[in-house]
């Protein structure tokens, strides 16, 4: 039911409610929670398949669910105290909330770690100023992880995890952003001011937000691998039925081979990155490999699909544009594929 609404979900750029809420009773939204919390109970690999699948019926539907369920709902999972993973997991695990992160700001992309929102102890709890930009399901999110400055430290040690229900008072929607692709997928801004938390909504110790952000990254890239592996291989089965219909020449045959064995090679690199994570191995460097490759992959061969649709498949409304659109930008979000060479280079060098 999802991929027949993909291309007027772009053409009119609106939330895909009903695929959310057909994800949400498939079970999708759970994936990764324990059935104890509601979920699934299942692991990485079977997270990034799940992604997967969904991207090749439309990438929009996909994000959403994969920010809601690794960066959006991972850290309760792995830093939340049991109170946390009671209150929240349930929720989050039956759709009846939608997660996002928040960690982006104006002037802190690639270097998050430079962030400036703040959260003062006030009361029994912190008190939020800052903003945040970049947001996935801005809007419709009913929880943000927020990241922000609870201590002198003015690099990652200085950085705190807060859970932030979006009723919160002092915590609104600012600016949303116009995409070139994705476009059921919202983003924007996400203005705090003066947005009262309970100590008991800060996930992990005070200071340890930032090592919270970068391990929900590190399994978040597996997700936008699945997104990218999605994206590609709808693009590589929409060519392949046009080449059967309309007949084919041996530069496009060379050039449908060389695609397909790209998105393979990509999709073995995601799966093994996924299957290290659910054994709780490292996989930092995996995950980074597998996110540059895979959103590498998915960008080229939405090119390369759309030159052997040729003529039709750049008019608008063509899936082959669609994908092209899309494909962008996973090579940017949940790190972009320049910080990804930093990782990897660290962890050869250094790790
Ligand atoms: N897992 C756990 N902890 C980690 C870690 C990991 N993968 N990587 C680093 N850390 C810890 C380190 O151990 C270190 O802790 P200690 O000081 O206690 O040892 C601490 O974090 C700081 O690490 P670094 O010194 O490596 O930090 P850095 O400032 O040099 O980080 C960087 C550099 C890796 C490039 C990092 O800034 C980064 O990943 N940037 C990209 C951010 C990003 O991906 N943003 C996407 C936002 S979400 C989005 O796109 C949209 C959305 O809605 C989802």
């Amino acid at each position: 039911m999802v991929q027949p609404l993909a291309a007027e979900i772009d053409r009119d750029h609106r939330f895909p409610q009903e695929a959310i809420e057909a994800a949400t009773e498939s079970g999708l939204m759970g994936v990764l929670i324990p059935r104890e919390y509601g979920g699934a109970g299942l692991d990485a690999l079977a997270f990034a398949i799940c992604i997967e699948e969904l991207a090749q019926a439309c990438a929009s539907t996909a994000v959403i669910v994969d920010v809601h369920t690794s960066v959006g709902t991972e850290p309760i999972l792995l830093f939340g105290d049991e109170e946390q993973k009671r209150r929240w997991l349930p929720l989050l695990a039956s759709g009846r909330l939608l997660g996002a992160f928040a960690l982006s700001e104006p002037a802190s992309g690639s270097d998050a770690a430079s962030l400036k929102t703040t959260a003062r102890r006030g009361g029994d709890g912190y008190v939020l100023n800052g903003t945040k930009v970049f947001i996935t399901n801005i809007g419709h999110a009913g929880l943000y992880v927020v990241f922000a400055r609870t201590g002198p430290d003015e690099r990652a040690a200085g950085v705190s995890a807060f859970l932030v229900p979006a009723d919160t008072p002092g915590l609104r929607v600012g600016q949303i952003f116009h995409k070139m692709g994705l476009h059921g997928s919202p983003t924007g801004e996400l203005v705090l001011e003066d947005a009262r938390v309970p100590a008991a909504n800060r996930l992990g110790g005070e200071g340890e937000g930032f090592t919270i952000a970068m391990r929900a990254l590190d399994s978040g890239r597996i997700g936008i691998s699945g997104q990218a592996l999605g994206i590609a291989q709808a693009a590589v089965d929409e060519a392949r039925a046009l080449m059967r219909e309309r007949g084919h020449g041996q530069g496009d045959d060379f050039s449908l081979a060389d695609m397909a064995a790209r998105v393979e090679s990509a999709r073995l690199l995601a799966y093994h990155a996924a299957w290290l994570c659910g054994r709780g191995r490292r996989f930092t460097c995996e995950a980074s490999m597998s996110k540059l490759h895979a959103t590498d992959t998915a960008m080229q061969v939405a090119l390369d699909t759309l030159q052997i649709a040729g003529d039709d498949g750049a008019a608008a409304g063509s899936p082959f544009e669609r994908h092209v659109r899309d494909a962008k930008a996973l090579q940017i979000y949940e790190g972009s594929n320049q910080v990804q060479r930093v990782v990897i280079a660290r962890e050869l060098l250094l790790g």
